[in-house]
């Protein structure tokens, strides 16, 4: 097995599927594994064929069981500083990509496991997964942006109660609170994951790009300045080919063909 074997990656046309690939230990995320997740998300990003991507984990009980107890037990205050750093340039990727990240969660999702849901752009779940950021069980807190981004997706109480009792929930809890777009069964769970990805992929990819990019940018500014940044969003959608044929598909009453451009 080599380094890349870490994350595997499967292409059906525009839509690649990354498996993070180290089911002996539930898929936790060690550095090689960081790196290895790291250099797939810069290679999807670079590949203009690529339109959606979705991240989920190998085997039947885990999505990511969280970073890597046995690698952190040992680490220093330098080790650990540079470790979240790693790891949070890593996630960062996912939410800088101008392509949609779909999380198929099909087990355990906790600490940096859950975490590394958080900053994709949807997540689908089997009715099998848990989520938590258990991490004041070992000590420690959340470091992979966990205490930033649930706060910010659930609300302050709900985000306390889940980060300082450390409880592991189940699919249904996490749908309820809006964590979880969808869940399947497990043996439909990647079928779903594939066929939205598909879906967002015939969409035109210069306006997802700005969606995702307007969307994640603007829950950090206030509404009014928000607002205005969509509209400057919508008005460069009008610079590309794409808003012509978009448009012109509809008044053609015909499938759009979309080249990005
Ligand atoms: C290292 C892990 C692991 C992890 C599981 N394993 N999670 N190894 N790091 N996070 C390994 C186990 O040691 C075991 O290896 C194998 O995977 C199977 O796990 P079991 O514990 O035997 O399975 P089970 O009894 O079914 O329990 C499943 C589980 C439990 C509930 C998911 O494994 C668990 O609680 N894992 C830790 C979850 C956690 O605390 N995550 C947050 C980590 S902190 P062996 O060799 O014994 O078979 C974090 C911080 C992020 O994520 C921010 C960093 C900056």
């Amino acid at each position: 097995m080599t380094q890349d074997d870490l994350v595997l990656h499967a292409r059906d046309g525009a839509v690649v599927t990354l498996t993070v690939n180290r089911p002996k230990a539930l898929n936790a995320l060690n550095f090689d594994v960081l790196h290895a997740l790291g250099r797939r998300l810069d290679e999807v990003a670079a590949d203009s064929e690529v339109r959606a991507v979705v991240l989920t984990g190998s085997g039947d009980r885990a999505f990511v069981a969280g970073a890597d107890i046995a690698a952190m037990q040992t680490m220093g205050y330098l080790d650990a500083l540079a470790f979240a750093q790693l790891g949070n340039g890593i996630l960062t990727k996912i939410e800088q990509m101008r392509k949609p990240v779909i999380a198929a969660v099909n087990g355990f999702a906790l600490g940096g496991g859950c975490e590394l849901a958080l900053v994709c752009d949807v997540i689908l779940a089997s009715t099998k997964a848990k989520f938590g950021l258990p991490e004041v069980s070992l000590g420690v807190i959340p470091g992979f942006g966990g205490t930033q981004r649930l706060a910010r997706l659930i609300g302050r109480n709900a985000a306390k109660h889940w980060v300082m009792t450390g409880d592991v929930y189940s699919a249904e809890e996490a749908q309820r609170i809006g964590l979880v777009y969808h869940l399947h069964e497990p043996g439909d769970l990647m079928d779903a994951a594939l066929s939205t990805a598909r879906k967002m992929a015939m969409r035109g990819p210069f306006a997802l790009a700005e969606a995702k990019h307007i969307i994640n940018r603007g829950l950090q500014l206030p509404l009014s300045a928000a607002i205005e940044l969509e509209a400057a969003a919508f008005a460069r959608c009008f610079l590309t080919a794409d808003q012509r044929e978009g448009m012109t598909a509809f008044l053609e009453k015909r499938p759009a063909v979309f080249t990005g451009h």
